[in-house]
């Protein structure tokens, strides 16, 4: 079998990779600046070659940005829940591996279990992309370095701000943040924590990671405040979880206590008024929607990198 490229977690490629990614991204970016959305890239590297989606979950950004980035390349996607698959009903997830690499170049998978993926990654002979899982979302991250960067930021100058559920977007964080440089400081309530094995693994790689229990506390002079929703998809309890987390709410107070030119990220979908307050997310320190369009231009960099291109 060939060994395909996989993109599963940030914590498993090379920091020297991640950058190219990330460059060629904004050099894509930037190549097509003045064209319409539709059509291809000018050297349009794919031919035809074809992306197999499947979500477990809803989408509305992977499921789009992924297929409009396929598109720029020059190639196609194939989108399908499980649940339209017989991997709904029972097949197995190596089967489904073994299968679709006869058909399609690349499978991208939104995964309840993060286990799912990695078993869909042993038994693929195309590469895998991790569309999010209940442990991570790197796509995600690299589409948020891509847009600190485009605001002017040398990323290893920068401290970054986790405030709320100790997440699957908040590992990814983790992951990045001795690949790229920043310091990253993680505000969570008890009981909602960011996996103690990401922070140890990190760590011990050498990333400058702090936890503060106070937001305050952890928003003071930081560059970057970050939030998530409170109720991921597939959590439980989501009244005692906004309960217990809404003292972690990104309101003005925590963007006066961050540095004057702070910047505001949320990957989206946002609950104004639980996580993070209206003025906040609809203000001017916020960048969400270009972090939105931004994995557009990140995964096709993601997409080439898979491939080789
Ligand atoms: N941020 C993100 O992954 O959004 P979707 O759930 O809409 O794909
Ligand atoms: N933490 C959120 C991210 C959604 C993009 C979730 O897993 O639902």
């Amino acid at each position: 079998m060939n060994h395909p490229k996989h993109f599963l977690s940030l914590a498993d490629i090379p920091a020297s990779q991640l950058r190219a990614i990330l460059d060629e991204a904004h050099r894509r970016k930037a190549a097509r600046s003045d064209m319409s959305k539709g059509r291809p890239d000018v050297d349009a590297p794919f031919s035809g070659e074809t992306l197999a989606m499947i979500f477990e979950k809803s989408s509305t950004r992977t499921r789009f940005s992924f297929d409009m980035a396929m598109r720029q390349l020059g190639g196609t996607s194939i989108t399908a829940t499980s649940n339209d698959m017989q991997l709904g009903r029972g097949e197995t997830v190596e089967d489904t591996a073994k299968v679709l690499s006869r058909y399609v170049d690349g499978i991208m998978l939104r995964a309840n279990s993060h286990q799912t993926i990695v078993e869909l990654a042993q038994n693929s002979s195309v590469p895998v992309i991790n569309g999010l899982t209940d442990y991570n979302h790197p796509c995600q991250i690299m589409a948020d370095l891509l847009t600190l960067e485009e605001k002017g930021g040398q990323l290893s100058d920068m401290t970054l701000t986790w405030v709320g559920d100790g997440n699957n977007v908040a590992v990814s964080f983790v992951n990045a943040a001795v690949k790229f440089g920043y310091r990253l400081r993680i505000s969570t309530p008890k009981g909602y924590e960011v996996l103690g094995q990401s922070i140890s693994a990190a760590r011990n790689a050498g990333a400058a990671i702090d936890i503060e229990s106070d937001p305050l506390k952890a928003c003071e002079g930081t560059d970057v405040v970050i939030a998530d929703t409170f109720v991921s998809m597939g959590d439980k309890n989501g009244d005692q979880r906004l309960a217990d987390l809404a003292p972690y709410e990104v309101t003005d107070a925590l963007m006066e206590a961050a540095a004057k030119s702070a910047l505001f990220l949320h990957c989206l979908p946002a609950h104004r008024g639980e996580e993070v307050s209206a003025k906040v997310i609809d203000g001017p320190q916020s960048v969400v929607f270009d972090e939105a369009e931004n994995r557009l231009h990140a995964q096709k960099a993601i997409i080439t990198w898979c491939f080789d291109v």
